[in-house]
């Protein structure tokens, strides 16, 4: 029977806000329809404020964001309707993500922090909405992060190869889904940063949002040194499960490991794009070395430099998502109403080996989209 579940999803780049209809059909999900909705800069600007390790913001200011998130959440759920011409009441459920402005599940009390108040969703668009999913996996001992491996082994699993899926968002995340004979878990964790640090590197310097196509890089030449450097940091070494966020890779974390002025902007920033690459790859030749085809997902593929870069450093095939039916780009949203239905179904979406949680939970809180 059809069921039609909207995943919200707005990352750590801060592009905007991704809307996917999804219609789980039985065994089948299937995109019905996706809408994107790109940030404002004067919104961007202040979750950019916010996301500061040392941000100073005043409880006003913080109140107010969560507000103005729940209703552009909901603006975004109500164009995708419009666009897909379906109604409220068909929805089953809306899984929100919210917008992550701190992630910290490894201090002394562990927390990740998502904006977009959910009450406003279920308000505005008389559809329950399912929030607040990273925080109940966080209260079981785990990271809260990466959540959408599940995901991925719901729509990728069970193939005859040994798979590896790449999420190349802000920050860029791996699930090794081994084929569909082997009795091996599936794991999954963050690499390290995706797009942040390339994206900050060209804001700086060029004040545009991202490279596009990764063209600024082209022209810069890779310090190899400088890249095996950063790899030594304690994060790329320290053992899966783990996560993290822009609060820890930042351009201060740049400028901590080296004097940044000494290279031409453009030498850093093909470097930078190294980095992500070089890391992400170490971790699939550590975590999964009997690969053999890996899937891109997420904003990063665009970068053909970056793209690149992934297949000189791998010896597997490397192809998009769009390749076993998946957009690269409707990957996470999707996961988001993937996440939301097993929850309304009292089903666990937090895998533990992936999140280090102590046992598998239902994540998020329910917010009542009819009102009495
Ligand atoms: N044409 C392009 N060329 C280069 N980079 C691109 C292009 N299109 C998108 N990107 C990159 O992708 C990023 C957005 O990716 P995405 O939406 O997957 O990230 P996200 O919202 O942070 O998601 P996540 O939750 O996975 O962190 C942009 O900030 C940019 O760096
Ligand atoms: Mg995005």
């Amino acid at each position: 029977m059809s069921e039609l579940y909207i995943g919200l999803m707005s990352g750590t780049s801060l592009d905007g806000i991704d809307a996917a209809l999804v219609d789980f059909d039985n065994d089948s999900i299937r995109l019905v329809d996706f809408e994107f909705q790109p940030f404002s800069h004067e919104i961007k600007t202040v979750i950019q404020q916010l996301s500061k390790a040392d941000a100073l913001i005043s409880l006003q200011d913080y109140g107010r964001l969560d507000t103005l998130l729940g209703y552009l959440f909901a603006e975004a759920v109500h164009s995708l309707l419009a666009k897909a011409n379906i109604q409220a009441a068909s929805i089953n459920a809306i899984g929100s993500h919210g917008q992550t402005v701190y992630h910290a599940p490894d201090s002394i009390l562990p927390f990740s922090l998502q904006m977009g108040d959910p009450n406003i969703i279920a308000e505005k668009t008389a559809i329950k909405t399912v929030a607040d999913f990273r925080r109940r996996d966080i209260a079981a001992k785990g990271q809260g992060a990466p959540l959408v491996p599940a995901f991925h082994q719901a729509v990728f699993g069970g193939s005859n190869k040994h798979r590896c899926i790449a999420n190349i968002g802000g920050i860029a995340n791996i699930t090794v889904l081994p084929a569909s004979s082997s009795l091996v878990p599936v794991i999954g964790f963050d690499t390290g940063p995706g797009n942040t640090l390339i994206d900050q590197w060209i804001q700086r310097h060029k004040h545009c949002d991202y490279d596009l196509n990764g063209v600024w890089a082209k022209t810069g030449t890779i310090n190899y040194e400088w890249v095996t450097a950063l790899m030594k940091d304690a994060y790329f070494t320290a053992p899966a499960p783990k996560s993290t966020g822009k609060e820890y890779f930042s351009l201060d974390w740049i400028e901590r490991q080296c004097a940044v002025d000494r290279y031409r902007p453009e030498d850093i920033q093909s470097s930078l794009c190294y980095l992500t690459a070089v890391s992400l790859c170490e971790a699939i030749k550590q975590y999964a070395p009997a690969t053999e085809q890996v899937l891109i997902c997420g904003g990063g593929i665009h970068n053909d430099y970056l793209l690149q870069l992934i297949k000189q450093n791998l010896s597997c095939q490397v192809v998009s998502t769009e390749e076993v039916g998946i957009h690269p780009d409707h990957v996470e949203a999707m996961a988001f109403a993937w996440l939301a239905r097993q929850t309304i179904n009292h089903l666990p979406g937090n895998l533990k080996q992936v999140t280090g949680a102590s046992h598998a939970v239902i994540l998020g809180g329910i917010y009542q989209g009819i009102s009495i």
